[in-house]
């Protein structure tokens, strides 16, 4: 297929059409961006490991009851998944604090939350995705409050997965962001990516950093540290 034909491009994805209207493929590219597109750069092989990592996590969810997108691994970096239309909502689930709430509020980063806080964002690059509440996502039509809901239910499931499993791996699960997608059923399905790249990721013993924030604040060793993470989750194919 052409490089011109795809359907949009993402800041670590493009995605394609296929024959089938109703699925698309997505590569997963190797380009990185943080602090809303002002750091850029290029992480060789993270396309790659992403690509598996969350081809992975969400066949894992799946098999607990997570409705989702992902179809099958296609090759090395790309995959297909159902096609569904994104909600303009990103869902982060926090179980310490780190990142923009650290910033925000002047917490400690490291300190545990009581209870996992859930935090919808509102996808809007110009806007520099603001943190929102569930009311402005009513109030600007963004999802309904059913969909509200079942983010917020499904999102607190996932996190509960994803702790059992990254724990047993000697991995905390620090936060995550995940995104929902409607099918041609109006059917709301969890979509995008689940990988270093979305999520936080500290290894138990030493505290170090295996996720994107290595990139973010040039602390070097990026794609060893997906690496990491592929590996521990049992992960074989040499990249
Ligand atoms: O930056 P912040 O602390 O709000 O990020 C919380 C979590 O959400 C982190 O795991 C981060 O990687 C993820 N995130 C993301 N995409 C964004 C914003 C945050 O994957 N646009």
């Amino acid at each position: 297929m052409s490089e011109s034909s795809f359907l949009y491009e993402g800041k670590a994805k493009k995605i394609y059409p296929t024959d089938d209207p109703n699925v698309v493929r997505v590569e997963y590219k190797d380009d990185a961006t943080a602090f809303n597109g002002e750091k850029k750069g290029s992480v060789p092989g993270k396309g790659e490991l992403n690509n598996r990592i969350s081809a992975l996590l969400f066949t894992y969810l799946g098999k607990r009851g997570i409705p989702h997108h992902f179809i099958r691994t296609l090759s090395a970096t790309e995959q297909l998944v159902k096609r569904v239309n994104i909600l303009p909502v990103e869902v982060v689930v926090r179980n310490r604090v780190a990142g923009s709430l650290a910033r925000r509020l002047g917490l400690k980063e490291g300190s545990l939350c009581p209870s996992p806080l859930v935090e919808f964002y509102y996808k809007n690059d110009e806007r520099g995705d603001p943190l929102i509440t569930e009311d402005h996502i009513a109030l600007m039509e963004l999802a309904s409050r059913e969909q509200i809901r079942q983010m917020r239910e499904r999102a607190l499931q996932v996190n509960e997965l994803l702790i059992e499993l990254m724990t047993e791996k000697g991995v905390d699960l620090i936060d995550f962001k995940l995104e929902f997608g409607q099918d041609e059923n109006g059917k709301l399905l969890l979509a995008d990516e689940i990988s270093p790249d979305t999520c936080r990721f500290w290894d138990r013993g030493t505290g170090k950093k295996l996720d994107k924030d290595r990139f973010r604040h040039s602390l070097g060793g990026v794609e060893d540290a997906y690496y990491e993470i592929w590996t521990r989750l049992g992960g074989e194919d040499r990249v």
